[in-house]
C-alpha cells in the first residue's frame, strides 16, 4: 500500500526534475523555472562516459547552479570511481549525494564519507542490482533510488520489472524505521508515476516529463496528481 513519504515538507510527494533533459545553454534559467513551477528538489545527473555510456557535467556546473535556486541539489553520481570526486561535489553545494554500489569496492565507506562531509547519502540501484545490496547499510542512507531505466540517458522507457523491487524496498525502508526517501528515476510520466507510487515510491525524478513539456508547472502538477489519495485514517495518523 502507498505510504506517504517521510522526507518532504508536510509529508507530501517529492518531485525532483532532472536537468539532464533541460536546455544546457540555459541551465540557470531552467533550474529557476523548475523551482517556480513547484519542484521540491533539483536532480543533477553526473555521468563520466565510463560507468555509463554518456558524459554530462561535473562539479563546476553544480557550483554554478547553487546560487540560482534554493532547492536542495540532489546529485546522482554515475561515475566510477566515485570516492575521489565526492569532496568536490560536496564543496560545490550538493545537498544529497547518491552513488551506485558498483562504483567502488566499499559502499559503506563511501556513505560514511558523504555523511562526514555533512551531506545526505543515497544509494542508486540499477535494474539488475538486487535489493540486498543495501540491506546492511540502511543506517547510513537517507535516499534509496530505484533506476527504472538503465542509467545514461533521459527519454528512455520505464521498466515495469522494477515495480516489485520498489515494493520490496518499501518494506525494507519501513522496517528500518528511518526517514529514508524512496526515489524512482527513469521514464517517469503521470502513468508510470502512478505505478511507482502505488508500489511504494515517494520521490519522483522526472527529466523529459518536465523539461520537454511546454508548461513545467502543469507537468509537475500532473505528476503530483498521480499520487493516490491518502486514506482518511492515514491523514489522521499523520496529523
Ligand atoms: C538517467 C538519469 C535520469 C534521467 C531521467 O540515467 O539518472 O535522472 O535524467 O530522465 P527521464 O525522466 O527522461 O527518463
Ligand atoms: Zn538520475
Amino acid at each position: 500500500m502507498y505510504k506517504l513519504g517521510m522526507t518532504g515538507p508536510k509529508n507530501r510527494l517529492i518531485i525532483a526534475p532532472s536537468l539532464l533533459a533541460a536546455d544546457f545553454l540555459s541551465l540557470g534559467a531552467e533550474a529557476a523555472a523548475a523551482e517556480r513551477a513547484g519542484a521540491d528538489w533539483l536532480h543533477l545527473d553526473i555521468m563520466d562516459g565510463h560507468f555509463v555510456p554518456n558524459i554530462s557535467f561535473g562539479p563546476q556546473i553544480v557550483q554554478a547552479l547553487r546560487p540560482v535556486t534554493r532547492l536542495p541539489l540532489d546529485v546522482h553520481l554515475m561515475i566510477a570511481p566515485a570516492d575521489p570526486h565526492i569532496a568536490a561535489f560536496a564543496a560545490a553545494g550538493a545537498d544529497h549525494i547518491t552513488v551506485h554500489p558498483e562504483s567502488g569496492p566499499h559502499l559503506h565507506r563511501t556513505l560514511q564519507l558523504i555523511r562526514a562531509l555533512g551531506k545526505k547519502p543515497g544509494v542508486a540501484l540499477n535494474p539488475a542490482t538486487p535489493v540486498d545490496s543495501i540491506a546492511h547499510v540502511l543506517d547510513l542512507v537517507d535516499i534509496v533510488l530505484v533506476m527504472t531505466v538503465n542509467p545514461g540517458f533521459s527519454g528512455q522507457t520505464f521498466l515495469p520489472s522494477q515495480l516489485a523491487k520498489i515494493a520490496a524496498l518499501r518494506r525494507l525502508v519501513d522496517d528500518s524505521g528511518r526517514p529514508i526517501a524512496l526515489q524512482v528515476d527513469g521514464g517517469i510520466t503521470p502513468a508510470t508515476a502512478r505505478q511507482a507510487l502505488a508500489a511504494g515510491a515517494d520521490t519522483l525524478v522526472a527529466g523529459t516529463a518536465v523539461f520537454a513539456s511546454p508548461d513545467y508547472a502543469a507537468a509537475i502538477a500532473s505528476l503530483r496528481a498521480a499520487a493516490p489519495s491518502p486514506r482518511p485514517a492515514l491523514i489522521e495518523t499523520l496529523g
